[in-house]
């Protein structure tokens, strides 16, 4: 059962083990104000606790954006303590995608700005339709990313393409996107729903257990030194070793048949 009736901004909705995240204010082209922040908290919360759900996708509703960033309307009347808690809010909502343990893909429609793009970046995936736009347009309205924007894409994009992209606040399209390393897979606008549920499908079908353990091997190689990713890596292929579905990975090759992860 999906929690949706708790959500004001937010439609969930569940397909064979993947929760499907819609961020419901088309209007405003899906802003991210602090009511959606929560929502988006409570909503990842749920799925943490929820072994039922085994891949997410991110989403907004309409055709024009994932979400055109943080609500500026909101950010506009900001004192410097709201605008504390209201970077380390968005902040620690993101940190919570990042973390998840499960796979999220965040699926880019149209405009990912500002918090948009920092969202998106919180995602282990981002597949983009190829008429997406991105960037982080903060300076525009006098300010920087304050969503870990500077953080996650220096580490996906490197630092020249981090300053060019927040210095100017130039967006860029899917296709320079996906040559910096932002997006990970750009597919026709017309094609975009069929090939995140594709991809959907295919994470939660795999073990869990082992697309954890690439997930905080891959978090722990990116903030920590190598020795503790390897660490870190060691431990959880161990993990894995306990598990039916290594057994059933393992055997169903032995046995040239398809594996079935039942997830234990
Ligand atoms: N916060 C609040 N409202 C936003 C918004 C945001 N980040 N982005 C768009 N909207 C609202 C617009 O105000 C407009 O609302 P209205 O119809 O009540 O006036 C509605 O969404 C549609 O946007 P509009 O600007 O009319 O669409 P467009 O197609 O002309 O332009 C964008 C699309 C994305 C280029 C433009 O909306 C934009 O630049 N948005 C802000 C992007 C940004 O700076 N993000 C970083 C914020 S920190």
């Amino acid at each position: 059962m999906t929690p949706s009736h708790d959500f004001h901004h937010l439609l969930l909705e569940d397909r064979d083990g993947v929760r499907v995240v819609t961020i419901n204010r088309p209007d405003k082209l899906n802003a991210l104000n602090f009511a959606v922040i929560a929502e988006l908290d409570a909503a990842f919360r749920a799925i943490a606790a929820d072994p039922a759900v085994r891949a997410v996708v991110l989403r907004g509703a309409g055709e024009k954006a994932f979400v055109a960033g943080a609500d500026i309307g909101e950010l506009a009347t900001l004192s410097p303590i709201q605008a504390r808690h209201f970077s380390q809010h968005g902040q620690k909502m993101m940190r919570g995608v990042e973390l998840l343990g499960k796979p999220v893909i965040a699926m880019i429609r149209g405009y990912a700005l500002g918090g948009g793009l920092e969202l998106a970046m919180s995602c282990h995936l981002r597949i983009a339709a190829d008429n997406a736009k991105v960037g982080q347009p903060e300076i525009n309205l006098g300010v920087l990313p304050g969503f870990g924007g500077t953080q996650r894409l220096l580490r996906l994009a490197g630092r020249g393409a981090t300053l060019e992209l927040c210095l100017t606040g130039a967006p860029i399209n899917a296709q320079r996107a996906f040559e910096l390393g932002i997006v990970t897979r750009i597919v026709p606008a017309e094609q975009l729903e069929a090939a995140t549920f594709a991809l959907a499908a295919q994470l939660a079908a795999s073990a869990p257990q082992a697309l954890r353990g690439i997930l905080d091997a891959v978090q722990i190689g990116g903030e920590c030194g190598i020795d503790a990713g390897l660490d870190y890596e060691t431990q959880a292929f161990a993990v894995c070793a306990s598990t039916h579905d290594m057994r059933e990975g393992t055997q169903a090759f032995l046995e040239r048949r398809k594996p079935v992860f039942g997830g234990d």
